[in-house]
């Protein structure tokens, strides 16, 4: 939790598995999302019950997928509990600047895959630059 609390900038790497996350990546996010110290329960305030904590953060997502067509408006999308949960989450504790850097077909393999590795290290390459 503290050192959760002591970062400026986050960077998350996690596949796609069945439609949503990784059970670690899952059992981190239930460790750092507790009332009190990343958001605040107030039911007392039934209009905003739930306040954020965590304020002024950058965080990046690397979201990759061994299929294709979660992305928005792809054939999928519906089935994506994946960027939408982590969007979701963090934004709930007050994580709202989120870049994502998706990327699809991962267990195609040969020149597609290649193609797309290369496709993402030039994004990463380029907002590490920006920083
Ligand atoms: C248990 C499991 C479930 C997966 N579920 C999906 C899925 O729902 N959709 C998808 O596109 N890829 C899925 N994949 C493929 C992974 O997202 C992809 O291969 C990823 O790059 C694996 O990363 P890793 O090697 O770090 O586990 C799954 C892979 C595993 C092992």
């Amino acid at each position: 939790m503290d050192e959760f609390l002591a970062a400026d900038i986050y960077v998350i790497g996690t596949p796609m598995y069945n439609f949503s996350i990784p059970s670690a990546l899952k059992a981190y996010i239930d460790q750092i999302v507790r009332i009190g110290r990343t958001f605040t329960f107030t039911p007392e305030n039934p209009t905003t019950p739930y306040q954020p904590l965590v304020l002024d953060k950058k965080m990046y997502i690397i979201a990759v997928r061994g299929g294709s067509g979660f992305g928005v408006g792809g054939e999928y999308e519906q089935m994506n509990f994946q960027t939408p949960y982590l969007a979701t989450v963090f934004g709930f504790i007050g994580i709202t600047d989120i870049t994502f850097v998706e990327m699809e077909n991962n267990e195609l393999g040969g020149e597609e895959l290649k193609e797309a590795i290369a496709n993402v290290r030039a994004e990463i390459a380029r907002l590490a630059g920006s920083l």
